[in-house]
């Protein structure tokens, strides 16, 4: 999915969906590219309920949330650790499974807001019991520091709030005071502020020479928040942790999605830091200086980024470990995504899988233009994808199928709004009127004529509601929906606890007492509570 903010529309009620939240922003993530993918498999599988999808390089996990959402059972593979807690959070674990966490700690909005609180009050103190982002990745001054000699990953005041807050929820866990999974969703949470407000380039191979930056998002102080996991209703699914060409021996599929790196670049090295957090061992990186002064371990890689050293990153054995991966599938189609400037060459790729299969289709993958609403027009080819297996003849390069990529980019960010409207807006259907129903019927809308799509889509933005205490009338009066279902309830509960979570508005909380629903009234109100506190 693809979120593009229009200034028009405005945020304040954009609420995050489970097919993007914390997605992190690894080299060769496929956010952008979702909904191209989903047309692709939903050609190969119009009815996905309950066929495996097995994703082995599953990385940020978009692809893998996308297809769970359109109904596959996904299995997913990732080598890295901190990728595998990411999706292992994200695939395996529900909205209700969330909700009966944290119960010796009066829930997860209880415990996330008192970490927040204790990060918050050592990002001012200047001698902490536990330092070490602090001591060996940020500078000890925002105002005098030597770049040369210390390294500037964080602002010394997001370091300490890292050092507390991962601290504590260790000591935590060793305590026995949290769980496992709860664990997972403390450290998922501080993995996604981590990479927003390091002061990077996009990934931990070195640091920018400066905290003076334009960039306020690296100042900001960091604040924990409560994932949107998926709703218990989308097919359970599996994630393991190693290497790819093991797992699919292991893991029959109806598609399988290969999406391995295919530049020089290791990512465990390019994101060392995710990883030394997730395993929070206290590595301790060289502080040595060399003749000039400088620190000569620059960015404080960890020696041990060779224990995740992949094939696939290595000029000399990506061929070799491609070749052994597609013997080792079983799959019905494979969808390869490999970019061509690749390390292995396109003719390579087609004559690799052609031993495998005679039918062989190879499709681009186009970018979406960044910012405000999407137009075909200047879209740029990123990559391709290379299907095996016979299927009906697709296309995603006609003019029409670009557009309608952009319609479902614009859809997919209208998902997290409440609406205002009157009359038909089918084959989507409203949950209470007021949100758009997250389980979208691919087909209908991939065969809906063009002009009755975009008629739809500009139909629904504008009828977005922009006022935060309307939203949450909406939302409150939907709750009376007499046909309301289940898991309809839920998530119209979840979008106006979210709502309080990250409204700014002032007035929320009278609307809140004059609540008629007493329980309703009392979740809110504790909420809010525990949002003041902290
Ligand atoms: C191109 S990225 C996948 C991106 C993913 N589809 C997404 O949308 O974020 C490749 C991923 O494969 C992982 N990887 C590299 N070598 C691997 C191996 N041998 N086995 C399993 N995963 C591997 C990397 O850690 C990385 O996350």
């Amino acid at each position: 999915m693809f979120i593009s903010i229009d200034k028009e529309i405005g945020i304040s009620t954009f609420l995050p969906t489970y097919e993007t939240d914390k997605l992190l922003p690894i080299i060769g993530s496929k956010r952008l590219v979702t909904d191209q993918l989903q047309m692709v498999f939903s050609h190969l599988f119009p009815r996905p309920k309950n066929k495996v999808f097995v994703d082995p390089f599953c990385g940020s996990g978009s692809v893998s949330r996308k297809a769970r959402m359109m109904g596959f059972k996904v299995i997913a593979n990732e080598l890295l650790p901190f990728l595998y807690e990411t999706n292992k959070l994200y695939l395996t674990q529900s909205e209700d499974d969330l909700q009966k966490m944290f119960h010796l700690h009066g829930g997860v909005d209880a415990y996330i807001s008192m970490l927040n609180y204790e990060g918050h009050y050592a990002s001012e103190q200047h001698n902490l019991p536990h330092p070490y982002i602090s001591r060996y990745y940020a500078p000890k001054s925002d105002h005098s520091y030597n770049p040369d000699q210390e390294r500037l990953f964080f602002t010394p005041r997001n370091a300490r709030f890292i050092d507390a807050v991962r601290h504590e929820f260790e000591r935590s866990f060793e305590e026995g005071s949290i769980t496992e999974d709860e664990k997972r969703v403390l450290l998922v949470a501080l993995l996604y502020e981590v990479t927003r407000k390091a002061n990077t380039s996009g990934n931990f191979s070195s640091f920018n020479r400066t905290l003076n930056t334009q960039r306020s998002r690296i100042h900001k102080l960091m604040t924990l928040s409560v994932p949107t996991l998926s709703e218990g209703s989308l097919v359970p699914s599996e994630m393991y942790l190693g290497d790819a060409n093991e797992f699919v021996t292991h893991h029959p599929a109806d598609i399988i999605y290969l999406d391995p790196p295919s530049q020089v670049q290791q990512i465990s090295s390019a994101y060392h830091l995710l990883h030394t957090i997730t395993v929070w061992d206290g590595y301790t990186p060289s502080q040595k200086l060399n003749e000039k002064g400088a620190l000569r371990e620059k960015g404080g890689i960890r020696s041990d980024w060779r224990d995740y050293y992949s094939e696939y990153c290595s000029l000399q054995h990506a061929d070799r470990a491609l070749i052994n991966l597609l013997n080792n599938c079983d799959a019905r189609h494979i969808v390869l995504s490999y970019p061509e400037n690749g390390i292995v060459s396109p003719d390579r790729l087609l004559e690799l899988l052609s031993l495998r299969d005679k039918h062989v289709q190879v499709l681009p993958l186009y970018r979406p233009n960044s910012g405000g609403i999407q137009t075909p027009r200047g879209n740029k080819r990123i990559e391709n994808l290379y299907i095996t297996g016979k299927a009906e003849n697709f296309s995603l390069t006609t003019d029409e199928s670009l557009e309608r990529i952009t319609l479902f980019n614009r859809l997919d960010h209208l998902l997290g709004f409440t609406f205002t409207l009157q009359g038909d807006i089918s084959p989507l259907t409203l949950i209470g009127s007021v949100v758009i129903d997250p389980q979208l019927p691919i087909q209908q809308l991939l065969s809906l004529p063009l002009s009755e799509f975009e008629q739809l889509i500009t139909l629904l933005e504008t009828n977005i509601v922009k006022d935060d205490d309307y939203s949450f009338s909406l939302l409150v009066d939907a709750l009376d929906t007499p046909s309301l279902l289940l898991r309809e309830r839920r998530f119209i509960n979840r979008k106006i606890d979210h709502l309080v979570r990250h409204s700014t508005s002032n007035t929320l909380t009278s609307l809140i007492e004059n609540l008629s629903s007493s329980s309703l009234k009392q979740r809110l109100t504790t909420l809010i509570q525990h949002q003041q506190k902290h």
